[in-house]
């Protein structure tokens, strides 16, 4: 594996031998130096989760860690993401993570040959990294079993990145797919059935995905609690969940919105654990991606 940069790339034998090289570096089975090996980070939107855990992994590595930010580079001047990217590698800098609000960014530059690269998110298409610590998350919630187990999605699903990276790793493990969202956020899928109410299904439910209202990628306005209590997960409709229900949430979350406030220390909410195996994950990506790991 040379880059990571949709998810549909990967086979479930891929995503399992990520999670168990993430695990065996959580658990410190696994320590690896890539300290002669150096990388560039190029942020074209913003980010807090993904960027840091990203420089976290990268100095837990020992690489030598460079960051591009769009604002402050010839990014802003209209100079190409190519061209950038043929620029820094000039400087002996091989491995690229990049987040660009472009779905495809990265197809003009596998052109470029001796380069590693890794999507940070990519427009509306992909997140794959996020959907990796994702899975790691549940795989050990679950004992390493997610067969047949009940997924309902809500919130933006028609945007959000995440989810079409989540469906696409998802459908790998024989899950069956719900999701119960308006109709400016749904994303028709052949298989996810629609649910128009929550309470009809909450109870069934082994895993809740929710994706974040994203007001930068559409004009569509429902940042309130109406849109909670119809389409969110609340206090109320939590109560009906089975003992081992659990939720997750990309960040960053709308509170009051997606997940009512009053949920952020619920035992079932497995937010902070995400982001926790995000620092792993990616050691992971950046290991493998060099031939350092196991896959
Ligand atoms: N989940 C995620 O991509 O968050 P950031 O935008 O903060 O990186």
């Amino acid at each position: 594996m040379k880059h990571l940069l949709d998810i549909k790339d990967l086979s479930k034998k891929d995503v399992l031998n990520i999670c168990n090289v993430a695990k065996k570096i959580k658990t410190g089975k696994l320590n690896l130096n890539l300290k002669e090996l150096s990388v560039c980070n190029i942020f074209n939107e913003p980010s807090t989760r993904t960027f840091m855990s990203f420089k976290v992994a990268q100095n837990k590595l020992g690489m030598q860690t460079y960051d591009l930010i769009s604002q402050m580079s010839s990014l802003s001047k209209g100079e190409s993401l190519f061209d950038t990217v043929e620029i820094m590698k000039t400087y002996g800098i091989n491995n690229f993570v990049i987040r660009d609000k472009n779905d495809f960014f990265f197809k003009k530059l596998l052109k470029i040959p001796n380069i590693n690269l890794v999507n940070a998110g990519s427009g509306c298409y992909q997140h794959p990294t996020q959907a990796l610590l994702n899975i790691l998350t549940l795989l050990e919630k679950f004992n390493f079993n997610l067969e047949n187990k009940k997924i309902l999605f809500i919130g933006d699903l028609k945007y959000s990145r995440v989810f079409k990276s989540d469906l696409d790793i998802l459908k790998l493990f024989n899950a069956k797919f719900y999701c119960c969202c308006c109709k400016d956020f749904l994303f028709e899928n052949e298989n996810i059935e629609n649910i128009s109410n929550i309470s009809d299904i909450i109870s069934e439910i082994d895993i809740c995905y929710a994706y974040r209202l994203q007001h930068e990628r559409h004009e569509t306005k429902f940042f309130n609690t109406e849109f909670n209590q119809n389409y969110g997960l609340n206090e109320q409709n939590i109560k009906k969940t089975k003992k081992s229900f659990v939720f997750m949430h990309p960040g960053p979350v709308n509170y009051g919105v997606e997940i009512e406030k009053n949920l952020k220390n619920n035992s079932k909410n497995l937010i902070l654990k995400q982001v926790e195996n995000g620092v792993y994950i990616r050691m992971a990506i950046l290991a493998i991606i060099n031939k350092k790991g196991e896959i």
